[in-house]
Order: structure tokens, then sequence, then C-alpha cells
């Protein structure tokens, strides 16, 4: 699979030519052009149709553009894959992914694959276009495993929690916000979508916080996400691109830490011991696990 920067991800409306060549400019890893829910139903065509144009004309600061597709349930889906990626356009006048709304099971994404398999050999691209799951229903989260498995193009999981809540009838308006709940809202259907990504080697990705005015609400949110171990999150305004990167890079603090664990358990294993004490914490082979992709991303960071 394509390692891929995926701390921050940026949704911006296929229809919005303005934003979209803003888009071109932003430091950010991913940019999302959106076809589907930010999209008004009768201008469906008119995106379609910009953003094919704009992706052979523009290129993005950000390493990787995805297009996120109409649902399989959608007339437009077909549609969009085909004006995106099968024409004779140079391969990087086309997305790195697809992402797949409102996926609900295994096949859903089979059916992607396969038509990506036949426009990549009529066309000739050996870069094979990503793919990557939209998880946001209940019906989607209830398979998420079997969705993890579905393909080997498949990238991440994505949560997508305003279709969640939606579909599952939370009491809530703010798309991501914890509505009237006591505890943390989304920390199940978040665990879940973690677990079945990790278990397949997927990166499981955070949707977005609506309410891109309440910074101190979108802090919080980054930090439970990145806690229970997601690789990122979506954002739906520039101004979250910053927090959103800076909660899911390393801090300087917890590369040091885990450096100096690193060292104290390299020493601890030239004498035959299996645990060592560092700074009164105990560390042993599975500390070592835990600090190994936080070492690995500083190190593609340049930390
Ligand atoms: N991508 C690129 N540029 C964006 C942007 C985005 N997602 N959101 C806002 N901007 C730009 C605006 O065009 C504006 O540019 P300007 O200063 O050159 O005029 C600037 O950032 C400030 O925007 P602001 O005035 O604060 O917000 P807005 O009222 O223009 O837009 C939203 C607010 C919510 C409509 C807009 O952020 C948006 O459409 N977000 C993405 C929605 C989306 O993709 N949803 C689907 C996935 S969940
Ligand atoms: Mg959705």
């Amino acid at each position: 699979m394509t390692h891929r920067l995926r701390r921050c991800h940026i949704s911006v409306p296929g229809s919005n030519e303005k934003m979209l060549l803003k888009s071109t400019k932003l430091d950010v890893d991913v940019v999302i052009i959106d076809l589907e829910d930010a999209v008004a139903p009768s201008e469906k065509e008119n995106a379609r149709n910009l953003v094919a144009h704009l992706l052979q004309q523009e290129t993005w600061r950000a390493p990787t553009v995805s297009v996120r597709i109409n649902a399989l349930s959608s007339e437009h889906c077909y549609q969009d894959i085909l004006h995106l990626l099968d024409h004779d356009g140079a391969p990087s006048a086309r997305p790195q992914t697809l992402i797949l709304p409102k996926t609900q099971r295994s096949s859903d994404l089979l059916f992607v694959d396969q038509l990506l398999i036949q426009i990549e050999a009529r066309r000739g691209l050996d870069r094979a276009t990503g793919l990557e799951a939209l998880v946001e229903d209940a019906t989607g989260m209830l398979n998420v495993g079997d969705i993890a498995t579905a393909c080997e193009r498949l990238e991440t999981l994505i949560f997508g929690m305003g279709d969640f809540a939606a579909s599952q009838r939370i009491d809530t308006l703010n798309i991501g916000d914890q509505g009237g709940y006591a505890g943390d809202l989304w920390h199940y259907p978040r665990y879940q979508l973690i677990m079945a990504a990790r278990a397949h080697g997927l990166e499981p990705v955070d949707g977005p916080y609506a309410n891109f005015k309440d910074a101190t609400g979108h802090a919080a949110d980054c930090t439970a996400a990145k806690c229970l171990g997601m690789t990122g999150k979506w954002a739906i305004h520039p101004d979250q691109i910053a927090p959103i990167t800076t909660c899911f890079s390393p801090s300087l603090e917890a590369v040091a830490q885990a450096r100096a664990q690193r060292t104290a358990y390299e020493a601890a294993l030239a004498q035959g011991l299996g645990a060592v004490s560092v700074d009164g914490v105990m560390v042993d082979q599975a500390s070592i696990k835990l600090a190994a992709p936080l070492l690995a991303q500083a190190a593609l960071l340049g930390l």
C-alpha cells in the first residue's frame, strides 16, 4: 500500500471553483474534493466536469488529492468514476484515491475495485488508484470488519459521524459534537472502526467537526480521536488544518521519551534484561512496540 501522510484531510466542495483553486495552495496532507454531500443535486454534473477539468489543469501543494464520489445508491457513482479516471490525460491528472461514501458492505467496494481494474487496464495505468471507505451508518458499522477485507487497494476506513448520527438517530444537530451526552458520544463507533482498520493494516481516519468557530470543542474532539488510535482527521475549513496537523503529529516531548525508552531498552537487552525502569516507568518489548510508529512518523517528518 502507498504510504501517505494522513494527519489532516480538508474537504472542499467540488462545485466551488474559488475554494477548489484555494485548496491547491493549502499546506495540508490531503485535499478531498467532494462530489457528494457538499454538492447540490442540481450541480452534480457541473461539479464533476469542473473537477475533472481542474485535475488536468492544476497541481496541488498537498501530496495527496482524493475525490469523494457519490454513493452507489445514486445514479452518479459510475459516471463520477469514468469522468475522473477513464480519459487519456496524464496519470497525474487523476486523483490518487477515491472515497466511497455510505459503504455498507465489502461488495460495495468490490464494484468500484472491478471498475478501476478495467479502467487501469484500458488506459495502461500502472499506478493503481487507492480506495477509501467511509463507514457512516449503523449497517456499515456492523459490517466494518468485513468492509476492511474488501480489496487490496483499500487504504483507509473513515468514520463519518454526521450520517452515522442520522442513521442511529443520535440527538445532535452539529456534525461531530457531543450533543447533550455526558460521556464521549463517539467512543464506541470510533473504537470499532479503529480496531477493524488496524486488524487489516488500514489507516483509520476520523470525520469532521462542523462547528469551525468552536476551537475548544474541536481541539477536544481531535484529542479524543488521536488517543483512541486514529491516524488523522477531516477538516472542513482552513482554520482547522493547523490544530489537526499538530494534534496528529508526534510532540517533541513524546519523541524524546520514546527515544529514551528505546535507548534504555537496547542497553538492557545487551545485558540480558527484558525489562528496565526509565524515569520510574517499566519499559519492555511492548513499550517499544508502542514507541515504534511514533518514531517512524517522527523520522518521516524529520523531527
Ligand atoms: N476549502 C478551501 N477554502 C475554504 C474552505 C475549504 N473547505 N472553507 C472556506 N474556505 C475559504 C473561503 O473561500 C474563504 O476564502 P477567502 O478569504 O479567499 O474569501 C476563507 O476560506 C474563509 O472562509 P469563511 O468565510 O470563514 O467560510 P465560508 O463561509 O466561506 O465557508 C463553509 C464556510 C462551511 C461553507 C466552507 O468552509 C465549506 O464549504 N467547507 C467544506 C464543506 C464540505 O466539504 N463538506 C463535505 C465534507 S464533510
Ligand atoms: Mg456522509
